[in-house]
């Protein structure tokens, strides 16, 4: 059976890059990335809120195909949330994929499974996708409980979604021992935990869902590993955070993507 997903390769470019900055390296980056190299794989840019104005602006304006991206919203639409942002606002700006649940956010700043559940929710309500991260301590892969986690967490995200719901999402693999450390998990190991999640997802809401949703690999992604977890039949892209800082990585990073 061909494989109906086409990759994603995501950079979350966490808190880095204020406006000027996020610009010069979307501008590299177009010019670095060939427009056929575009149509075999999507990528999507998460910069910080303060940027995302601007970088809507020069993808219409140059038409890039750059999916634009954010890196977190609240699940209500407007209220008394002091520093919160909307996903009404994301989506106003063209926003297509906001990353929910990143393990940073759930270890810094309190984020449980019910609200990036509540957050999952409201990415679909306003018309765009969820890209929701899930992912084990290194005392929980240690003690064995990996899949226990990390299903887990992607049971209780998912909870009450529509099977076509579940089947446009984005789930992303990433071990948090492997974050920023320079540590990856294996293809092996990263292929296994993803289908593992991917007969999970088939489990609760049907064998197509299984098949459609995309699953990826994030932690400590390099050009010089992508093409081993690409290779991966139930790895569909990555999520790069520090190498998609430099253009010229990132660039290469989807380019090899590009040919899985
Ligand atoms: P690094 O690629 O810097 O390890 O970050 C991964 C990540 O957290 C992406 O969301």
């Amino acid at each position: 059976m061909p494989d109906p997903r086409t990759p994603l390769i995501s950079g979350n470019w966490k808190m880095n890059l204020d406006h000027f900055e996020a610009l010069r390296t979307l501008q590299k980056l177009a010019w670095l990335v060939p427009k056929d190299v575009l149509s075999k794989v999507d990528v999507s840019l998460h910069p910080p809120f303060t940027d995302l104005r601007t970088l809507q602006t020069s993808i219409e304006v140059d038409r890039m195909e750059f999916l634009l991206g954010a890196q977190h919203c609240h699940h209500e639409t407007k209220g008394a949330f002091t520093g919160e942002v909307s996903p009404v606002f994301l989506a106003k700006l063209d926003v297509k994929l906001v990353i929910c649940g990143h393990s940073e956010r759930r270890e810094l700043f309190g984020e449980t499974d019910e609200m990036v559940n509540a957050k999952v929710k409201a990415i679909f309500a306003h018309g765009m996708t969820p890209i929701m991260c899930v992912g084990e301590t290194l005392a929980e892969r240690e003690a064995g409980e990996t899949e226990a986690k990390v299903l887990g967490q992607v049971v209780a995200g998912l909870q009450g979604l529509k099977k076509e719901q579940v089947a446009a999402m984005v789930i992303a693999y990433e071990p948090i021992w492997a974050i920023g450390t320079g540590k990856n998990a294996t293809a092996q190991d990263a292929q296994s935990v993803c289908a593992s999640i991917r007969a999970a997802v088939a489990a609760s809401f049907g064998a197509e869902a299984g098949a459609s949703v995309r699953i990826q690999y994030g932690g400590s992604v390099k050009a010089g590993t992508v093409a081993e977890l690409m290779a991966q039949p139930d790895v569909d892209g990555a999520l790069v955070g520090g190498a998609s800082l430099d253009p010229d990585e990132f660039a290469q990073i989807i380019a090899i993507a590009a040919e899985h």
